[in-house]
């Protein structure tokens, strides 16, 4: 049995790490498993903890007696260590494979199945990994819960005997849960041990958290078993996909910064380049759109300092509302005669690129593709198809809707000058059939993010410059593995400023700024003044969103400042790390800094929303500055030492729904005396 020893802060010798556990006796109702925590139990005998593997075999045996084999080492581009296992009677080999980032501190884990002999095996579960505390009961997770347009909760509560589960079975993450976790003992934002972890899985995914009868604590994360099946056929390899995992000591705040990096720098494909200030006109226009209306909202947004100019839902055949055209991937002829070519060329000219939205899993039944197509989507032949927003679901496991959809994507892109897609997608499943499935059709849940992932690695080999958004309503589809083939998300459908930063701050926990897409729009206008509006976009990649043509000439000029201001400051906040100083979540006052790599440059952020008077302002206190370089900030006459700014800290004075955006420069380095 392969024990797992020991998760913590790096010892120096190898025989510093604990032994693992002797199974003690107790009486007959619990085995040994229940004290020497396994590294990845199958489902057999007296174990009745949580398993991370359970499979029926031919015959109908239905548990899993692993065994071990031996081990591999490769060596590049990171070091992957592979333990092999089989079952103790039947061919069915499991490898547990562990990349170590050693840069982040980071490890990653991923199993594959494989089957070597001739009969299939069905698995019904094949989680990622299992992570397991240090021996104890008295931790606490976090995690992201939420809803459309009120994304990103962070939930903290202490772990108690038994199981949580988090989940997802909406084939995309959703705006319910993410997949992401943290456990804790009494840590804070700045200190304490954090164990954290997540999935690079953009589907149904499960994290079950247990507390045994025995006091030990043990992380499950993986693919959701729930409705899940895969027939392993002869020979076939299953591989699930990797959960990535850290620990720190320095509380909740390093631990995102941790992924923060990791993203940036191993996970998205653009992670250098910094992102263009977009505009995008579907809180503007909706579905009007054609040629005349985008081409005066352009004007306006390239003269303000807008780099890309989107044109969201719409433009394509028959989309004149939600209930038609999705599937028919093709400029539609009444609102463009002529194609998309006059629209990007007059963007192009303002000095613009030129980005377009398209939701290609989806098909409304009032398309030509569905008409064409109508088996194409995903449904129980005896059942009624629930539509949703108007629309189906395109089976992404089939290769005949893989190839359509590369294909047309591929002639919209090879066709037009376009630089950046957003790829939508706004429903949650409902009838998972697939009825002529080639074996399990309980299979449809990887198989159908397998397909998504195939589409868009396609496009993005053939169309490798191209910029990819990933919206499912909003932030409904945020995880690590959309954002191997997408460099943004797009957030949430909630543009609200104050909502917003809310949103942002539990988007932050594990995903990091240059990624997360914020438009400045028109919610609440005659409450959140614009430039506050700004401020709170500016935090990730900022975007405007608002109808530019009922912008007066005195909030045109304002977005051009704040549009020069954060070309000035992007470098820092897309690229820095980034502190939460005061969380938005919990006070109506609140502050986020960025500090650049080299700790030169930074900026602070504060917001105000609504706290009657009187009201004392609250000390902020800055992070990860060099604690003797001199600094000075915005606004503030006397530059002060790192060490000052940080543990004595400064107000920045606000009134109701004002915000403060204020510079920090290292202009010399200062020795410390006391
Ligand atoms: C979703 C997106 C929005 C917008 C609309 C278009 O709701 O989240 O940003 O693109 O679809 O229909």
């Amino acid at each position: 049995m392969l024990a797992h020893r020991y998760w913590g802060a790096r010892l120096p010798y190898i025989s510093d790490y604990p032994a693992p556990f002797d199974p003690i006796k107790w009486s007959s109702p619990d085995g040994p498993h229940h004290f020497v925590p396994e590294e990845y139990p199958g489902y057999a005998n007296t174990k009745y903890i949580d398993p991370c593997l359970k499979v029926t075999f031919a015959d109908g045996t239905r548990d899993v007696i692993l065994t071990y084999e031996d081990f591999s080492v490769t060596a590049s581009p990171q070091p992957v260590l592979a333990l092999h296992f089989k079952d103790s009677y039947y061919p069915l080999q499991l490898t547990l494979h562990y990349r170590i980032h050693e840069e982040y501190d980071l490890i990653e884990r991923w199993v594959t199945l494989e089957n070597l002999g001739d009969d299939p095996i069905l698995v019904e579960r094949a989680f990622s990994a299992k992570w397991t505390l240090p021996p104890g009961d008295n931790y606490s997770l976090t995690h992201l819960y939420g809803r459309h347009i009120d994304e990103f909760h962070i939930q903290r509560e202490p772990l108690t005997p038994g199981l949580k589960v988090i989940e997802s079975r909406r084939i995309i993450p959703s705006h319910r849960a993410s997949p992401w976790f943290t456990v804790d003992r009494n840590a804070s934002e700045e200190q304490g041990e954090v164990w954290f972890g997540t999935l690079a899985w953009s589907g149904n995914f499960k994290i079950t958290a247990e507390v045994t009868e025995f006091a030990s604590t043990r992380i499950s994360i993986g693919v959701n078993d729930w409705d899940f099946a895969w027939k392993l056929m002869p020979h076939q390899i299953l591989a699930t996909p990797a959960s990535i995992s850290g620990y720190t000591k320095d509380g909740f705040g390093a631990a995102s910064r941790i992924f923060h990096d990791y993203v940036r720098d191993e996970v998205i494909p653009h992670g250098k380049t910094p992102h263009k200030i977009l505009y995008n006109s579907w809180e503007a226009t909706l579905f009007d759109v054609d040629e005349t209306s985008q081409s005066k909202l352009a004007v306006i947004a390239a003269q303000m300092g807008v780099e890309l100019f989107v044109m969201d839902d719409g433009w394509f055949h028959n989309r004149n509302l939600d209930n038609a055209g999705l599937g028919d991937w093709f400029p539609d002829r009444v609102k463009f005669p002529n194609g998309l070519g006059g629209l990007i060329r007059s963007v192009n000219e303002l000095g613009m690129d030129f980005g377009l939205w398209v939701e290609p899993e989806m098909v409304n039944p009032d398309s030509d593709l569905y008409r064409a197509h109508p088996d194409w989507v995903l449904h129980f032949p005896t059942r009624a198809r629930t539509e949703s927003r108007n629309q189906l679901i395109l089976n992404m496991a089939r290769m005949d809707v893989q190839n359509h959809i590369i294909e047309s994507l591929d002639k919209l892109l090879s066709e037009n000058n376009i630089t950046f897609i957003k790829w939508d997608m706004n429903r949650g499943v409902s009838e998972p059939g697939w009825a002529d499935a080639p074996a399990d059709q309980r299979e449809i849940w990887v198989r159908y993010v397998q397909g998504v992932y195939h589409v868009w690695g396609r496009l993005r080999q053939r169309h490798p410059n191209v910029i990819w958004q990933s919206c499912a309503s909003g932030g409904g589809r945020a995880d690590f593995g959309i954002l191997e083939f997408a460099d943004q998300i797009w957030t949430s459908d909630n543009t609200e400023a104050t909502a917003r930063l809310n949103i942002q701050e539990g988007y932050s926990q594990f995903l990091p700024a240059n990624t997360m897409e914020a438009w400045v729009t028109d919610w609440d206008k005659d409450i959140v003044p614009l430039e506050f509006r700004f401020h709170v976009s500016m935090c990730g990649s900022l975007g405007v969103g608002g109808n530019l043509l009922e912008w007066g000439q005195s909030d045109r000029e304002s977005a051009a400042k704040c549009i020069s201001l954060y070309k000035e400051i992007r470098h820092i906040i897309q690229f820095g790390d980034q502190f939460r100083l005061i969380s938005s979540q919990k006070n109506a006052y609140s502050a986020v800094q960025y500090v650049s790599k080299d700790k030169r440059e930074g900026v602070l952020f504060a917001f105000r929303t609504h706290i009657p008077e009187p009201f004392n302002i609250p000390m902020v206190h800055l992070r990860g500055l060099d604690p003797e370089g001199m600094y000075s900030i915005e606004g503030v006459e006397q530059p002060r030492s790192g060490m000052a700014w940080m543990e004595a800290g400064l107000k920045v004075e606000l009134k109701i729904y004002k915000a403060q955006c204020c510079k920090l420069r290292k202009f010399r380095n200062v020795p410390l005396r006391y």
